[in-house]
């Protein structure tokens, strides 16, 4: 009998990433020994702090080799304190769940929140996973373009004009990858004024909080109303980005408790808790570090001073127009003035044709803008050194002057 493989709908239905295309095609290049510079990675390149990786081995060597779920209590009471501390909100620990990276936090949400046909709004350009979860919950998203005209936010009444009986939630993130802009306050305040106005959910991805250069505030959406607290906003954070733990997978959500409730069934039946060290070393993280602590204020002065390098070089690039990042560890140019220019032969018309002449002509790897829903921008992240930003800023005047 012949098998009856098929894969199901909703992995077909789900887009192949367009970083993985580039990023494959560095790889290989760098396999066969090419001289590759890449801006691609979303992860900051410094180690995690020694503390938290000296947390995580006295676990794992004191035996904490079992489930996870006993090390929930330790973290989120340590998160919660950082909840009220750095961002004046009060949850209770039934109010948060710990998930493997603030990914899983985001799909659990979007799953448990989510029906067919309902609608997302997602403000463009946008982190290419808020899409194909919601794609893979079912749901329909719904993108709100932005430009460099309004630093790639979007405005209060942008977001009022596109909600629908439909809608069921509304997708921020601030500070934004891969625009690295941030939001004043005040644009928070005007945005949570109309999700509270016409009672539309939404996740905040704040992921990228304690990366914010220049004096803009961080403002969580949950803090601006009671209202918003209590039944609208779930906040989305992790350990990623703020304390260099890519690889340890902690991220988690704090919300409304009867939704919070519904997200853990969802993940005790998908992952169960993270590993019991990584816990331990997240529970150390927030418990010993915040937004004022050395290691962070080392990291975010070290990302200021590449940021405002490559920010200035990619300005005087031929064709490259790049407005000031403010936050996160990404430029997000706009290349627009390259199109229609050839290069030993290849025409490039699009973002994905410029990266693959960067990519192969000049050996600099950036990911296109498609991946993020834009046609017109690239995206170069400086979590690398100086010397590989001018470099490989290097390397890109040669090609856009030839
Ligand atoms: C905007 C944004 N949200 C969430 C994440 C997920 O981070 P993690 O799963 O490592 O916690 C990332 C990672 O790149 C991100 O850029």
């Amino acid at each position: 009998m012949a098998s009856r493989f098929k894969l199901a709908r909703r992995i077909l239905d789900v887009q192949p990433s367009a970083t993985l295309a580039v990023d494959a095609k560095a790889k290989a290049l760098q396999a066969q020994g090419k001289d590759i510079i890449g801006y691609g990675v979303g992860e900051p390149d410094f180690d995690t702090p020694e503390h938290i990786v000296a947390a995580g081995t006295k676990a794992l060597s004191s035996g904490d080799t079992k489930y996870g779920a006993k090390r929930g209590p330790e973290l989120k009471k340590a998160i919660c304190e950082k909840l009220k501390k750095e961002n004046g909100l009060e949850y209770k620990p039934e109010q948060i769940v710990v998930s493997n990276g603030a990914k899983q936090s985001l799909y659990n949400l979007i799953q448990v929140l989510v029906d067919e046909g309902d609608e997302v709004i997602i403000p463009a350009p946008f982190w290419v996973s808020y899409l194909e979860q919601v794609r893979l919950a079912g749901g329909k998203p719904v993108i709100l373009e932005t430009d460099e005209s309004t630093a790639f936010k979007i405005t209060p009444e942008q977001l009022e004009k596109a909600i629908t009986p439909k809608t069921r939630l509304f997708m921020h993130n601030s500070p934004s990858n891969p625009t690295g802009s941030v939001y004043t306050p005040q644009e928070i305040k005007a945005i949570g004024a109309v999700l509270e106005k016409t009672g539309v959910l939404a996740l905040s991805d704040e992921i990228y909080e304690h990366l914010i250069y220049g004096d803009i505030q961080p403002l969580s959406l949950a803090a601006v109303s009671p209202q918003l607290h209590k039944e609208q906003v779930i906040t989305i954070n992790g350990c990623s980005k703020s304390f260099s733990m890519t690889g340890w997978r902690i991220g988690w959500a704090a919300g409304p408790e009867a939704i919070m409730k519904a997200v853990a069934k969802f993940q005790s039946h998908a992952t169960s808790d993270p590993a019991a060290f990584s816990q331990a070393g997240a529970a150390e993280a927030y418990g010993r570090s915040d937004v004022s602590s050395a290691a962070i204020i080392e990291m975010r002065s070290q990302f200021n001073e590449r940021r405002k390098v490559m920010h200035a070089r990619l300005n005087t690039l031929k064709g490259f127009k790049c407005i000031e990042p403010l936050g996160a560890f990404y430029c997000f140019p706009n290349v627009e003035g390259v199109f229609g220019r050839t290069f030993n032969g290849v025409t490039v018309k699009t973002p994905m044709d410029l990266c693959n002449v960067a990519l192969e002509q000049a050996g600099v790897a950036m990911v296109p803008g498609e991946a993020f829903g834009s046609q017109k921008h690239v995206r170069l992240s400086y979590a690398t050194s100086m010397e590989l930003i001018n470099k490989g800023i290097d390397r890109l005047e040669k090609l856009l002057n030839s």
